[in-house]
């Protein structure tokens, strides 16, 4: 699912984006330029630290430190090439799949220009394997090309006229809807959706059944245990986040094995817990392979 949560300031859209990537089964990459989740043991400044945390974290936070577009791009790409390397695994038959939140999306997304990056991972993403979650205070800001490719809306009070008229005649709410959607009170939301053509809203009045804070410290001794179970479940049953970068890590050495295969390796038995000697930079890796 590509979703997009609006609505005014203090409303709840990053807290319900997290909670949803929450329920989802497999790893979260937030991208969080405003520094809302803190003391999260996968948090990363540079997406060079990327692979590294993923071996220990299923949930990882970037904290872009220079220019949030170009930062974005970098980690786009990143995620780009994992989600490929899971489309060639054959992951979307897997049932593995994780999420990207991209909070404060208005970095990457106005009306008027959109990261390059963005346009490819949501053009490109395959719902079985990636979910991406955008916030924004104001619809207006998505643009277009984003627009088209995201299949709900998750609206929390919006009362600017120009927001209601977008969401109106660029999105479909219906008119009555549109109301309802004004009286909204903090934490309140709408989800819509088209179901065939049909356009589907849906009004949800309980927010406690979704809270949840986003600072790790803050989390109660229950969520807590619920994440690290979660993140349990996932390496026991399925392929999670740390098996797709160990796939990544595995058809880069494919890629490269007519050069560098080592003799005493044998292809069909890989012991991932032996673990590897090899780091890299993503982001390195792929501008010295474009060059090729
Ligand atoms: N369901 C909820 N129940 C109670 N409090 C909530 C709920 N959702 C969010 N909050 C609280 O409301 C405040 C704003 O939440 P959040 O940051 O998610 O909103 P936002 O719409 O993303 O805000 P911003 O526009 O500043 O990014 C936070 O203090 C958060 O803990
Ligand atoms: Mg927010």
């Amino acid at each position: 699912m590509n979703a997009i949560f609006t609505g005014r300031k203090r409303s709840g859209k990053t807290t319900l984006a997290f909670d949803m990537a929450m329920l989802n089964d497999g790893g979260i990459i937030i991208y969080d330029p405003k520094n809302e989740w803190r003391g999260w043991p996968g948090e990363i400044r540079d997406v060079a630290q990327l692979e590294e945390a993923s071996k220990k974290h299923e949930i990882i936070v970037f904290h872009p430190q220079g220019n949030p577009d170009e930062e974005f791009s970098l980690l786009g790409e990143a995620i780009l090439r994992m989600h490929n390397v899971a489309m060639d695994k054959g992951w979307d038959k897997k049932d593995f799949h994780f999420t990207l939140i991209v909070d404060e999306a208005v970095n990457v997304s106005t009306a008027k220009r959109i990261n390059p990056v963005l346009v490819q991972l949501v053009a490109q993403n395959r719902p079985e394997i990636l979910s991406i979650y955008l916030t924004f205070q104001s619809p207006k800001d998505a643009n277009n090309l984003l627009k088209s490719r995201v299949d709900h809306w998750f609206i929390f009070n919006t009362s600017l006229p120009s927001d209601l008229d977008y969401l109106r005649d660029e999105i479909g709410v219906p008119d009555e809807d549109l109301a309802l959607i004004s009286d909204l009170r903090p934490h309140e939301y709408a989800t819509f959706f088209f179901d065939g053509g049909t356009p589907v809203v849906e009004f949800v009045y309980d927010p406690d059944t979704w809270f949840r804070p986003l600072e790790y410290s803050e989390l109660n001794a229950n969520e807590r245990e619920e994440v690290k179970e979660m993140a349990r479940r996932d390496r026991e049953e399925k392929d999670s986040l740390q098996d797709l970068f160990e796939d990544f890590l595995d058809w880069m050495d494919d890629r490269s094995s007519s050069l560098r295969r080592r003799s005493s390796r044998d292809d069909d038995d890989r012991d991932r817990s032996r673990g590897r000697e090899r780091s890299f930079r993503m982001t390195g890796f792929d501008r010295g392979r474009d060059r090729d």
